[in-house]
């Protein structure tokens, strides 16, 4: 286990591209000249899972359970609390199999006392387990992650998914603390969304294909690498997005999975998520810069998502959702596939 991590850290460093190319770029603004507002009056304050958040992105889940990812952990908590961003530790799972482990996950509690932060768990635990691992980090929310692909592809992975469905409503009903489920790259589709809202579930990370792949980095760890031709399996993180419109206005939907900079982050508030998460960039950018540039970079992020709301007149991140926005090629062939009114996003203003 603790090498796994360790090798899940190395692997998406090394498989991480600075994606020019991403599904990002098949949504464009309709750009208007005349902003008339004022930098100084945009606000970026969001609030998910009943939580409010001074910024509308976070450090997505990824380390923790070995000596080096307690590092990257410290590293991670004490970024988090410098820039004032939540932050989701990596899978408890560790932790709740090792107690020998469980300080590199609680480190990030440690440095970070105040801050939000997210434990993270897989579907198949019970709700015992459930608050052992938010225990740990007296954690603000829990995530639980759905990564049937990854767990498939990694050689010593899961074989039974039979029941994690069942395990997250009665986690639900078990913590007291906001519960949101996540994918790990692959995307979801509406009907994933549908069968966790019937089960309760009011806050979903889609975590979009586009970024980090896990069926990549498992797939390099197994002996023959087989699995090659399910690289591509998922939805990408846009095409999450689409798939959840019938839900942004009832649960919290939240974007992750290949965001690569603040336009990425202000598209998916726009196609209505609530927060967004970013996980193999800033990991990357730590590790070839350290700590006190990636704070830094941090910093100019919240100025540049500023400076985007202002070329688009908005002032707070709800008013995101009235903007126009062109779908193209790859993600407007998948709407009319699955009948998503495409066009609706590009007359959003006018229907106000
Ligand atoms: C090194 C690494 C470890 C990860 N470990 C976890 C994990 O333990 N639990 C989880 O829910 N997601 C995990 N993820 C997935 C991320 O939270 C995220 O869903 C995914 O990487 C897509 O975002 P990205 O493209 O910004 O990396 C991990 C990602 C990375 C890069």
């Amino acid at each position: 286990m603790n090498n796994r991590k360790d090798e899940h850290v190395e692997l998406a460093k090394k498989m991480y591209e600075d994606n020019s190319k991403s599904d990002f770029d098949n949504l464009k603004f309709v750009y208007n000249s005349l902003s008339q507002i004022s930098l100084a009056d945009v606000d970026l304050k969001t609030m998910v899972a009943n939580l409010e958040m001074d910024y509308p992105f976070f450090i997505n889940a990824m380390t923790g359970g070995s000596e080096k990812t307690k590092l990257i952990n410290e590293q991670l908590a004490y970024i988090a609390k410098e820039t004032n961003i939540a932050m989701a530790s990596g899978s408890l799972s560790a932790a709740l199999k090792d107690e020998g482990v469980k300080d590199s996950f609680k480190v990030i509690r440690d440095i970070n006392k105040e801050g939000l932060i997210f434990a993270n768990i897989g579907a198949e635990y019970s709700k015992a387990k459930a608050n052992k691992a938010t225990d740990i980090l007296d954690a603000d929310a829990l995530q639980i992650h759905l990564n049937v692909i990854q767990e498939l592809i990694m050689p010593e992975g899961d074989r039974d998914f039979s029941n994690w469905l069942n395990n997250i409503e009665e986690i639900i009903k078990e913590v007291s603390i906001p519960v949101i489920v996540k994918e790990v790259g692959f995307g979801m589709s509406r009907e994933t969304i549908k069968q966790l809202v019937d089960v309760g579930v009011k806050s979903v990370d889609i975590s979009g294909f586009g970024g980090t792949n896990f069926a990549s980095i498992e797939n390099s760890r197994r002996k023959k690498a087989e699995f090659d031709y399910l690289k591509n399996f998922g939805q990408s993180t846009v095409i999450s997005l689409l798939e959840a419109q019938g839900f942004v206005e009832k649960i919290d939907i939240i974007a992750s999975g290949g965001i690569r900079n603040p336009l990425d982050i202000i598209k998916s508030l726009a196609m209505g998520a609530k927060a967004v998460g970013i996980s193999a960039f800033f990991l990357t950018y730590l590790l070839d810069h350290g700590v006190e540039e990636t704070i830094e970079l941090i910093n100019s992020w919240k100025q540049e998502l500023k400076v985007i709301m202002t070329i688009l007149g908005k002032t707070n991140i709800d008013q995101l959702k009235d903007l126009d926005i062109i779908v193209l090629k790859e993600a407007k062939d998948w709407c009319i596939a699955r009948d998503i009114d495409y066009k609706k996003f590009a007359n959003r203003s006018s229907k106000q």
